[in-house]
């Protein structure tokens, strides 16, 4: 049965009521939808709209619906138009007349706009640990590896040395970022829509702040037509979610190079790897990969959310019940791709000989060299030419600055002496590297403490 029976002589057709139904989707919104309806009903009463008993009725009749769809005793019926239906019409066969006063001086439109705010700000608030997590876990890993010299890249060519911990909290930092933008998002999606009603309000008496209030929102929306229509709020939570993707697609596509043969700077534990069906030899970073592919997910889902938005009017169109699905997808995705890379980053094993040796081999240390040149008294770019020359002699005689020999170094530049060697030392060159927000062992125990203070709040 529909709930808009009357106006029509004829039954629904099979094909109109598969296509137009969203109970598939929207069942996972049974308990926001429960808790929605009992502040409406408790405000009816409140404000004398219903009686004190039919309200009384109302939540002992959702209460119960509630109970048994939790514990399986209530199948929520796949036919059914969608969840607010299928909850009003479960308790009008409960409880009967009583039931049938719930829907007053409220639509589905301004119904399904609490609910989808009620519910992403759950999902929210069920995100934000679990990046939490993964924010201290990189903690953890950076001061247990705050003075492992790795190179680190430009152009995907070695650069300056840095240490691992450091590269760690680089995506920390981004991931703090995240946690911060979920939050926005959340707290400009809380504020209730509930008294628009169809998209005119009501001309019944209703409070608005309290139901606002009794559903933990921080006030009410202001324009009955913007109430029912805004998804602005999917909008934003969806570019949130993608900016998550972004940053662990990043970090997988490191985490793929840093296994592979050719760096060899980690090795994914076992129980977080996969095997070739035909290749004995292969242990596949499978995680990082499904990870880096499921990004373009979330950005499908974003982009799916602006397209369904852009053209139509206001207020209510149906074209909005396509909200769900995508913004649902997004927080899926990122839950299930931070389920599985939080401990396959957890229980890494991090190859630091490896780096050490891949930080020897590429004159990351040249910029040291020649500011060393630049502390006897030489311009940045006069040093910058001498050290260019050093780095072709050694190319061309296969050594490097550390094996060069001080007599070659003086015949480029008089100034060098022996004290180079220890300028161009790795070890001093991550040391030194104290200013604000540089790689030094230092800085990176101090930051790590930081963020684990700054997660805690
Ligand atoms: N299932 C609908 C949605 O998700 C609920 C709102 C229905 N309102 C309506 N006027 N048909 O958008």
């Amino acid at each position: 049965m529909k709930l808009w029976t009357g106006r029509f002589s004829k039954e629904i057709a099979k094909e109109t009521n598969d296509f137009n139904s969203s109970i598939s989707f929207d069942q996972r919104m049974y308990k926001e939808d429960i808790t929605g309806s009992m502040a409406h009903a408790t405000m009816l009463a409140a404000q004398g709209i219903i009686s004190n008993e039919d309200k009384d009725q109302i939540l002992n009749g959702l209460q119960e619906i509630l109970d048994d769809i939790e514990s399986g005793k209530l199948e929520i019926d796949p036919n059914a138009e969608d969840i607010h239906t299928f909850v009003e019409q479960t308790l009008t066969e409960r409880i009967g007349d009583a039931g049938k006063r719930l829907h007053t001086a409220r639509s589905r439109n301004d119904q399904v706009a609490v609910d989808i705010r009620l519910t992403l700000r759950n999902e929210v608030e069920a995100l934000v640990p679990q990046l939490t997590e993964l924010v201290e876990v990189l903690c953890k890993k950076a001061e247990e590896y705050s003075d492992a010299v790795m190179p680190g890249y430009t152009h995907m060519q070695r650069a300056q040395p840095i240490v691992f911990g450091h590269h760690l909290l680089a995506y920390a930092e981004m991931l703090l970022r995240d946690i911060d933008r979920l939050n926005d998002a959340k707290a400009r999606m809380n504020y209730c829509p509930l008294g628009s009603g169809a998209l005119a309000g009501t001309t019944y008496d209703i409070d608005r702040e309290m139901t606002a209030k009794l559903l933990g929102f921080d006030g009410v929306c202001m324009n009955s037509l913007d109430g029912v229509s805004d998804r602005d709020f999917c909008v934003e939570l969806a570019s949130a979610l993608s900016l998550v993707m972004v940053h662990l697609s990043r970090f997988s596509e490191e985490i793929i190079l840093w296994c592979s043969w050719e760096f060899k700077f980690i090795e994914l534990d076992d129980a977080f790897s996969t095997g070739s069906s035909i290749m004995p030899q292969k242990k596949n970073p499978d995680i990082a990969e499904l990870v880096r592919g499921k990004s373009g997910r979330v950005f499908g889902d974003l982009m799916t959310l602006l397209t369904v938005l852009k053209g139509i009017p206001l207020a209510y169109n149906k074209d909005m019940q396509e909200d769900k699905e995508a913004i649902f997808d997004a927080i899926d995705t990122v839950k299930m791709c931070l389920t599985a890379f939080i401990p396959m980053i957890d229980t890494m094993t991090v190859l630091k000989d490896n780096m050490r040796n891949a930080a020897a081999k590429g004159f990351i240390n040249a910029t040291d060299c020649a500011d060393f040149l630049v502390g006897k008294g030489l311009p940045f770019r006069d040093a910058y030419k001498a050290t260019g020359e050093l780095v072709a002699l050694c190319i061309k005689t296969n050594q490097t600055l550390e094996t060069l020999p001080i007599e070659e170094y003086k015949k480029v530049c008089d100034l060098f002496d022996d004290g180079v060697y220890t300028a161009i030392n790795l070890e001093k060159c991550v040391n030194d590297r104290t200013c604000l927000g540089g790689p030094s062992p230092e800085n990176v125990k101090n930051r790590a403490k930081e963020i684990k203070e700054i997660i805690k709040k």
